[in-house]
Order: C-alpha cells, then sequence, then structure tokens
C-alpha cells in the first residue's frame, strides 16, 4: 500500500527514471483499488483527502511523461465501472468531476491558469456554492416528466437507479412542481447530489446499530449506500435528500449563466444550491471562509465549496483537462477526518475513578493540527466497533470535540492486529478494576489511588470549582506525588516550607499559590459541592443543591428520598451523593475544611419581615417613584394586598398626584390617606431621597388633611 502524501514536482524529477515509472504503475494499481472500494463497494478505505493526494501525485508524473499514460490511467476517467444490479445507463454528455484547490493559493494558481488561456477571465464573476458531500445523479425530465435517474458511474456509464430516486421525495416527478410555474422546457437533463443531514445520519445510524445492522461511516457514504439498494422500499425508508446545481443538457431556452441556472432550477421545483454571487476572486475567498466558519451549523455536510465561473459560455469555452473542467474548481476545507495507526491502546484515571481508553496514533494531521491521541470513548466502544491494535483506523477531528476515533479500516487489515484486552487492574495504584454491570464503565475504586487524588485536587482548583489560580496538572500531580495532600482539604493546610521541597517552587510561586489557596475559601457553597468530585454532581446540580441546603453538614444529612424528590436529581445522582458523604475519609475531608475555614453557608433569600402583612391598599393619582404595577408589587412583595376600589374593608388610600374620585370615597368611610413617602416607612424602607425633599418643602407649607402622615407607626393594633 502507497501511503498518500503530499509530494513535489521537484521531488519526482529527482528520482530515476526507472524508479518513477515503478512507482507510476503502483499508484495507478493503487488508485484502481480505491476507486473499486469506493464506487462499488461503497466502503472506501482512505479518506478523501488522501485519495486526492495520491490522484495528485499521479497527475504530477503524468505532467513529465506524458508519453506513459494509457486509456486506462484513473486520471482517463472519474471513477470505477458501475456496480452488477442496476441496468447500465449512457449519459447524454459526461458527467464530470472536479479539480481541487486546498489552499487560496492553489485558487489563485488555477485563476492564473485559466486568465491565461481566455482575457475574459479576468473580470469574470463566480458562483460559490458549497460543496455537497453526498452522491451525484443526473435526473432526465421529457416535457416536465421525470423518467430517468441514474448515478455518476465512471462519467460516462451510470446505474439506472429511477425507482430509487422516485422514493426521494424532494426529486420533482413533475416539473414544474407549481402548475402555475413556467413551461417545461421540451427535454432537461439536471445534474445534483443525493445527500443527507448530519442530524438524519446520526439518527439512521442509532437505528441500524440498534437493529444490529451495520452502521454508515460518513453521510456521503450513507447517501450512497442507501440510494444503491436494489430494494427501492428500503431507499424509501432512508431520509435522502435532493440539491440541485447544474443543467447537464436540455433543448428549449436555457439559462447563461449559473445564477442563472439555480434561479431556472428553482423555479421549476428543484431545490438549489444555496450560493452566493461573487464579483472576483477576492470575494469568492471570501465567501469560501465565509462558509467554512459556518461549517458546523449547516446542517448537511460539505467538504468545501465549488467556485465557478458564472458565464457558462465562458465555462464551456475554457474546456475540459482530463475529465475535470476548467472552469470550475473545489476548494476544499481542511479534512477533519483522516486514517492513520492506531499504534497502542492506553488508559487514564479520572477523578472519580472512571477508567477511559484513549488511543496513541502515528502523528497524523487533521485541519492542521498534528494528532497524536485521540479518545476511544469506553471499552464497550472498542469491543462493539472491534478496534484492535495495529489497525488502520478513521481519526476524526471536528469542531471544538476531541479527536475520536470513528473505526476501523477493516478491509486494511493485514491480520497482524490485535485484540484488545481491557485491563482488570488499576494501571496507576493496582487496585482490582470496578464494574457495576449496569453500567458502561470500569472503576478504581481505591480511595488512596494516586492518579484520581490528582484529578481530583486538579478538578478541585479548576475554574468550574474552586478557582485556585496556578495550580493546574503539573502542580496537582507533584503534590500528590511529594504526599503533601491526601485529599483536597489538606490544600488549606500547605505550608511554604512544604512547597519550596518540590521541583520549579521557588518564594514567590510559592507565596502566590498559598495565597490563591487561601483566597478560594470564600468561593460560594455551590462551587465547593462541584469541587468536591461527587460522581454525577456537576456545577448545574451543585447550584440546585446549594438552594436547598444551606452549608455540607445539612447536604450530609440530606435521605436519598429528600434529593430524588429535587427536580433534576434523578435516583442514581441522589445515590452517588448519600454514598459519597456516608464514607468516612470524606467525613474527616469534611472536618478538615470545617476547620481551615472553607465553610461557605448558602446565602438564602433571607425571610424578611412583612410588615404590611394583613393590610389592603388601593391607590390613587400618580405615585412619583413608581408606576401602578411597581406600587402594587412592591406592596405584596411586603405582605400587604392591593385592591381596586376603597370600601369600609380598605385600611389605606394611597394618594398620588391628580387623585381621582376614590380620594372622596375614602374620607366618606373614614378610610384613612397616606402618601407615597409614608407607604415607605410603613413598609419598613428608606423613601427615596428625591422624593423626601420634594415632600418634606410641601409639607411644611401646607399641610393639607388630604395629605396627613399618619400619627402611630408602626402599626401594631391596626
Ligand atoms: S459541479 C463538472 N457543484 O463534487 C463538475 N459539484 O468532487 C460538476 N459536488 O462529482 C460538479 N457539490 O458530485 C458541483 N455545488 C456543487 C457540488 C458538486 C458537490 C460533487 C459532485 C462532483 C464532485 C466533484
Amino acid at each position: 500500500m502507497i501511503r498518500p502524501r503530499k509530494v513535489t514536482r521537484e521531488e519526482l524529477m529527482s528520482m530515476s527514471e526507472e524508479a518513477l515509472r515503478e512507482r507510476y504503475e503502483a499508484l495507478k494499481r493503487e488508485i484502481h483499488y480505491h476507486n473499486y472500494r469506493y464506487y462499488v463497494l461503497n466502503d472506501p478505505v482512505i479518506s478523501d483527502y488522501e485519495y486526492d493526494l495520491l490522484m495528485q501525485e499521479l497527475r504530477l508524473i503524468e505532467e513529465l511523461h506524458p508519453e506513459w499514460v494509457t486509456p486506462d490511467s484513473p486520471t482517463q476517467r472519474v471513477g470505477a465501472p458501475p456496480a452488477e444490479g442496476f441496468r447500465k445507463v449512457r449519459h447524454p454528455v459526461p458527467v464530470l468531476s472536479l479539480a481541487n484547490a486546498y489552499s487560496e493559493e492553489d485558487l489563485r494558481a488555477w485563476f492564473n491558469r485559466i486568465r491565461r488561456l481566455d482575457p475574459r477571465v479576468e473580470t469574470t464573476d463566480f458562483v460559490v456554492e458549497p460543496k455537497f458531500d453526498g452522491l451525484s445523479v443526473v435526473l432526465h425530465y421529457r416535457n416536465g416528466v421525470f423518467e430517468l435517474g441514474a448515478t455518476r458511474g465512471d462519467g460516462e456509464v451510470g446505474e439506472d437507479v429511477t425507482a430509487n430516486l422516485r422514493t426521494v421525495k424532494q426529486v420533482p416527478l413533475r416539473i414544474p412542481v407549481d402548475p402555475n410555474g413556467p413551461p417545461p422546457p421540451p427535454y432537461l437533463v439536471v445534474r445534483g447530489e443525493v445527500y443527507i443531514t448530519k442530524e438524519d445520519f446520526r439518527r439512521l445510524n442509532q437505528e441500524l446499530a440498534a437493529r444490529g445492522e451495520r452502521t454508515y461511516l460518513n453521510p456521503r457514504n450513507t447517501a450512497a449506500g442507501s440510494l444503491r439498494q436494489l430494494d427501492p422500499n428500503v431507499t424509501a425508508q432512508r431520509p435522502l435528500r435532493l440539491v440541485t446545481y447544474q443543467i447537464l443538457t436540455g433543448e428549449g431556452d436555457l439559462p447563461r449563466t449559473q445564477w442563472e441556472t439555480l434561479r431556472y432550477l428553482e423555479r421549476m421545483g428543484f431545490p438549489a444550491a444555496e450560493a452566493r454571487l461573487c464579483k472576483n476572486l477576492d470575494e469568492a475567498i471570501e465567501a469560501y471562509r465565509w462558509w467554512l466558519e459556518r461549517r458546523d451549523q449547516v446542517p448537511y455536510e460539505m467538504d468545501g465549496v465549488v467556485v465557478k465561473i458564472n458565464d457558462l459560455d465562458l465555462q464551456r469555452a475554457l474546456g475540459v483537462v482530463g475529465k475535470d473542467p476548467r472552469g470550475m474548481i473545489a476548494f476544499k476545507f481542511p479534512a477533519r477526518e483522516v486514517t492513520t495507526t492506531l499504534l497502542d491502546i492506553q488508559v487514564n484515571v479520572g477523578r472519580t475513578g472512571r477508567i477511559t481508553p484513549y488511543a496513541i496514533l502515528e502523528p497524523v494531521e487533521i485541519g492542521g493540527v498534528i494528532v497524536r491521541k485521540a479518545t476511544l470513548h469506553n471499552f464497550k466502544y472498542i469491543q462493539e466497533k472491534d478496534i484492535r491494535i495495529g489497525d488502520r483506523v478513521y481519526v476524526k477531528r471536528a469542531g471544538d470535540v476531541i479527536p475520536y476515533i470513528v473505526g476501523p479500516v477493516v478491509s486494511a487489515r493485514t491480520g497482524k492486529e490485535k485484540p484488545y484486552t481491557p485491563p482488570t487492574h488499576c494501571p496507576v495504584c493496582g487496585e482490582p478494576l470496578y464494574h457495576d454491570p449496569d453500567e458502561v464503565d470500569w472503576y478504581c475504586v481505591n480511595a488512596a489511588c494516586p492518579a484520581q487524588l490528582a484529578r481530583r485536587v486538579e478538578y478541585f482548583a479548576s475554574r468550574t470549582a474552586m478557582d485556585i489560580a496556578g495550580l493546574g496538572r503539573k502542580i496537582a500531580e507533584q503534590l500528590v506525588e511529594a504526599q503533601l495532600v491526601s485529599d483536597v482539604a489538606d490544600l488549606y493546610y500547605l505550608k511554604k516550607d512544604d512547597l519550596l521541597r518540590l521541583e520549579g517552587f521557588a518564594e514567590k510561586k510559592a507565596e502566590n499559590l498559598l495565597r490563591a489557596i487561601q483566597d478560594s475559601k470564600n468561593r460560594p457553597l455551590r462551587r465547593l459541592i462541584t469541587g468536591l468530585s461527587i460522581k454525577g454532581v456537576g456545577p448545574t446540580i451543585a447550584a440546585l443543591l446549594e438552594q436547598h441546603y444551606p452549608d455540607l453538614d445539612a447536604l450530609g444529612r440530606a435521605t436519598l428520598e429528600e434529593l430524588e424528590a429535587l427536580e433534576g436529581v434523578g435516583p442514581v445522582i441522589a445515590r452517588s451523593i448519600v454514598d459519597w458523604f456516608s464514607r468516612p475519609r470524606h467525613r474527616v475531608l469534611l472536618e478538615k475544611l470545617k476547620k481551615a475555614g472553607v465553610w461557605p453557608v448558602a446565602r438564602k433569600e433571607e425571610e424578611k419581615p412583612k410588615p404590611l402583612a394583613g393590610l389592603t391598599f388601593v391607590l390613587t393619582g400618580a405615585l412619583k417613584t413608581m408606576t401602578r404595577e411597581e406600587a402594587k408589587a412592591f406592596i405584596e412583595a411586603h405582605g400587604g394586598r392591593v385592591t381596586s376600589s376603597v370600601s369600609r374593608k380598605t385600611s389605606y388610600l394611597v394618594v398620588g398626584e391628580h387623585p381621582g374620585s376614590k380620594l372622596q370615597k375614602a374620607q366618606r368611610l373614614g378610610v384613612p390617606t397616606i402618601d407615597e413617602i409614608t407607604l415607605y416607612r410603613m413598609a419598613g424602607e428608606e423613601p427615596p431621597p428625591e422624593l423626601l425633599a420634594g415632600a418634606e418643602k410641601i409639607e411644611e407649607q401646607t399641610p393639607t388633611p388630604q395629605n396627613p402622615t399618619p400619627p402611630h407607626l408602626p402599626l401594631e393594633g391596626i
């Protein structure tokens, strides 16, 4: 097997002709094999990116030695012959493929090449579309009726998958779909992509796995596998979608630009590619970046964009190299899934003792980053995917997710791969591992396991928990190794001399760390709860617990039933909390925290006295500092009630500016009236200063009967 890599022309030129010829033949064989795996078996063993690298190298050699090229070279046709099982269809025109650009540089080089061929390129505009990662299809319509649908096959001959395509809801069976639309062209052959959204892909794979059937590797693979089912009923069950982007041929008045083509396809009722019209190459690059940023938000998988010259005449005039039209190019995103060799499987001991396996990989670049390790999730995952040491594996790194192993390339096995046996003992402390049959994971339950302790100290000090600046993984491990801490509470008993004995610690660093530890004593209770590493209790549950338990003693007394009754805490977490507090060593830990003064108490909304309790108020006129609603809320917050009309039961009428008829009624009934300031004072609140300044003055001038200050406050006896 040839390892795909980026090869320069210089490198090839430096080889002897004999060696180069040998390499050329080997490359051809290799690519033929990959074509077969990809097109016939739907089971590729290398990633698209690696395939492209092989093709690039082949093309470079052919450029150096055009005399070697024979019609059977993979560059001379698009793919492999169609599989058995479907009727073959000869396409009316070649169904071409695309050259790739992997960088802005590549793209500009393409532009410069075609600019030399045709000066019109200089001022052309471009259409930039997503490059859909699906399966290319060709749809034939005669007088508006869908009569034939084919896969691309080798670009000359495809497979007749009409029956299957009919089950894809987005494939119009008659165009225009809207009966009031423009008349259908006499003949139209449309090219598009059958694909599956990321969400549907995930769900389908879940269903397949649940039924014990083989799952798919990626959305494209899924679309291909689903469309090429011999039984259309199976295809019909699959969530396939269509997008169209090209008119291959047709009769009638057809569009002259790519942009119009997309609009035309829409008018006929096809889902047309979302696209951006760009005035020049810089705008096209801008559009690429725009999509690259949105890559994770787009519901379908896209592996780049396609940059197309808008003017279709110019596109045609530029012609074709091999099978790639010169007038458009795929501008690929950095690859996110590659294959590499799984060198070893190791395990990590987490802060709750959970043992998680991870992969040691032959270093490989994914999207600009060298990846050496990847997660394997858990032991069950390794077993289910039958991942073996020495396997060639697919590794994926997307967005912010940690790189993970998608699965093995089963067909690349040599027989030397070794099945993996999970450890039975903790790799750090050597104690036997424990497995709850109801759970997937294995645990080291040794309380003294140094690996667990270091992880717990690290987590305790992290931003999520107590936020101790400067205390990261390395120092946590040092502290554990030097036996300076045997639990997280020991952090608060560290002495400067202890720290100075550690490697890399001088006065300043030791002082800073001690200060950071001291500063963390005042963190709110929820952070301390989080920092305890109680299984299942993260920041959210910790915040919830803080609302119900004022301190760790109270939480420690909580019963299983009590905890389960809290919304968001299920039986598993409740059990885990009760278990945690029942352990003697945790009792010791809590005592030490308390002694060190690390004992936050939840700041509960204090039960405020409710001075207006039992009183009924009516409001009239405009108050100065609150609206009607605010005044109502204010009174209610202080225990009072507000009604809308004055009666004998009314305790007070609150009078603002321009009072209404309620004032007379209150006076008639003998209901006392108060002003805004009095309302504040009765409620036990200080009136806002602006109210006082103005009011005091008025009172001094004209103490009116409408505005008396009730003489007897507070209100005992009312
Ligand atoms: S235009 C002459 N536009 O990518 C080439 N192709 O790698 C015509 N593809 O075989 C293709 N999205 O199946 C075009 N917006 C798009 C595309 C697109 C995906 C596929 C297509 C093609 C392959 C080439």
